[in-house]
């Protein structure tokens, strides 16, 4: 074991996402979880408003998990996924594929939403080169979407920051959408919006300008997350689908975020009652205990790739963990505690009350829209003049130093917690938020 002091030195690290040097100067580190709290370095309790990076569904260090993840690494720690398994990857993918809407039934599995998004993408050409269409190789993803980090995801995203520093190797046949965040008709909504459905008529242009023969998918997060919470207007999902199967499009969910209960249901494609061709998944499948992510599709993408296939592999595609076995454990003791505890239908039940939480910051200091669906909210802020962002990063440090972890994202303050969640700890949540907006200049 290399000699590292108690506390060790924190140069070394060059940690993701993060103004390095700023966290460097002023840590925040946590040093343990159990249910909805976090344990600071500090020894102070930190309540859970955004389910770590809203993937901790179920609440933190849950017994049945972490031990599932204890006894499978003293059985098997590792076993090559190429040309060789193990049961409990096949044993998750059918309790995935039993939960998953009417028709999605394969699933593939890799370590990460990224890899997901990724894996998405390749099947989807992989499917049009077997159905002899290899022309299609367009993308269409969304502006403000954020699909991760691959640079399949960050040419499908929207998001410019996560493109610039990369943008002389984007994937060359890739266009976006509009978003659908429209402050000016749909400020305050609970829950969906009324007005936007229209913004998937854009699809149909994007079809006349490069003629549908050339488009391969279409990605978007059903409901936006790391953008600040875009949430479908009423109508649109169910019209961008028509569109897509109007010209033979494949339409992909990106159910990182929405999936495993988050929306009170077990997946936004049933939330939203619009089922995709394909879904990426992640975060919540092993509760964040251990990495893994999947993309579920439809049979007919299998059956074209894969059975029509010539003998031999039929798809070039896969990682060293695809269904590492300690993840496939910790996955399948997770669907177990979502289903005994019933959280998707607790989460549901929460949803009203958890609204009326979101929308008691009406009124309150430098807030310009305030949203709400399944137990996500966004409290959007004004940004200061001539600095966007420092607001909401302002209110996401001083919620921590008052004891609630939430998620900024430019100057929206994004809510999720754990779906075991108490009411009197959302309500705590807000009134924290409340008051730091008070203290926020
Ligand atoms: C919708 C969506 N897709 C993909 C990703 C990327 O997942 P990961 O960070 O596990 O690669 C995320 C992460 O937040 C996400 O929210």
């Amino acid at each position: 074991m290399p000699d590292v002091a108690a506390s060790p030195s924190l140069e070394e690290l060059w940690m993701p996402f993060t103004a390095n040097r700023a966290f460097k100067r002023a840590p925040r580190m946590l040093v343990a979880a159990k249910d909805m709290y976090y344990t600071a370095a500090d020894g102070r309790q930190i309540l859970d408003g955004s389910a770590g990076l809203w993937c901790v569904n179920a609440g933190h260090c849950r017994e049945t998990i972490t031990a599932a993840i204890r006894e499978q690494a003293g059985v098997m720690d590792y076993a090559p996924p190429f040309q060789m398994g193990h049961p409990l990857a096949f044993e998750l993918a059918q309790h995935l594929a039993r939960m998953l809407p009417e028709g999605i039934d394969h699933v593939f599995f890799g370590n990460s939403g990224s890899e997901a998004v990724d894996t998405s993408l390749k099947i989807a050409l992989a499917y049009w080169q077997a159905k002899g269409e290899p022309e299609r190789v367009r993308f269409i993803g969304r502006s403000r979407g954020y699909h991760g980090v691959g640079f399949g995801g960050i040419a499908v995203g929207g998001i410019e920051a996560n493109r610039k520093q990369f943008a002389a190797q984007m994937l060359p046949a890739v266009d976006h959408l509009p978003h659908t965040h429209d402050l000016a008709s749909n400020a305050y909504t609970r829950g969906q919006p009324q007005h936007g459905a229209h913004f998937a008529d854009a699809l149909e242009d994007l079809v006349t300008k490069h003629g549908a023969h050339t488009i391969a998918a279409v990605i978007i997060e059903p409901v936006a997350g790391s953008t600040g919470v875009i949430i479908p207007p009423k109508g649109y999902l169910e019209r961008l689908r028509a569109i897509c199967d109007k010209h033979g499009i494949l339409l992909i969910f990106d159910e990182v975020i929405t999936g495993f209960g988050r929306l009170g249901a077990s997946f936004a494609a049933e939330k939203f009652g619009v089922v995709p061709d394909m879904m990426t998944v992640a975060k919540g499948i092993t509760n964040a205990t251990v990495p893994m992510g999947a993309v579920c599709v439809r049979h007919a993408i299998y059956d074209t790739v894969v059975n029509s296939a010539s003998a031999g592999i039929e798809l070039f595609h896969g990682y060293t963990y695809s269904g590492h076995p300690l993840a496939a454990a910790a996955g399948l003791a997770t669907l177990e505690v979502y289903r005994t505890e019933g959280l998707f239908e607790r989460a549901a039940s929460l949803e009203s009350f958890w609204a009326d939480a979101v929308h008691s910051l009406r009124g309150a200091p430098h807030v310009i829209d305030l949203r709400n669906i399944g137990i996500v909210g966004a409290v959007e802020l004004e940004p200061r003049p001539g600095a966007p962002g420092a607001r909401g990063f302002e209110t996401f440090l001083k919620c921590f130093e008052a004891g609630v972890l939430v998620r900024s994202t430019a100057d929206t303050i994004a809510l999720s917690p754990p779906l075991i969640v108490e009411r009197d700890q959302i309500t705590h949540m807000f009134e924290v938020l409340g008051n730091v907006l008070r203290s926020v200049a």
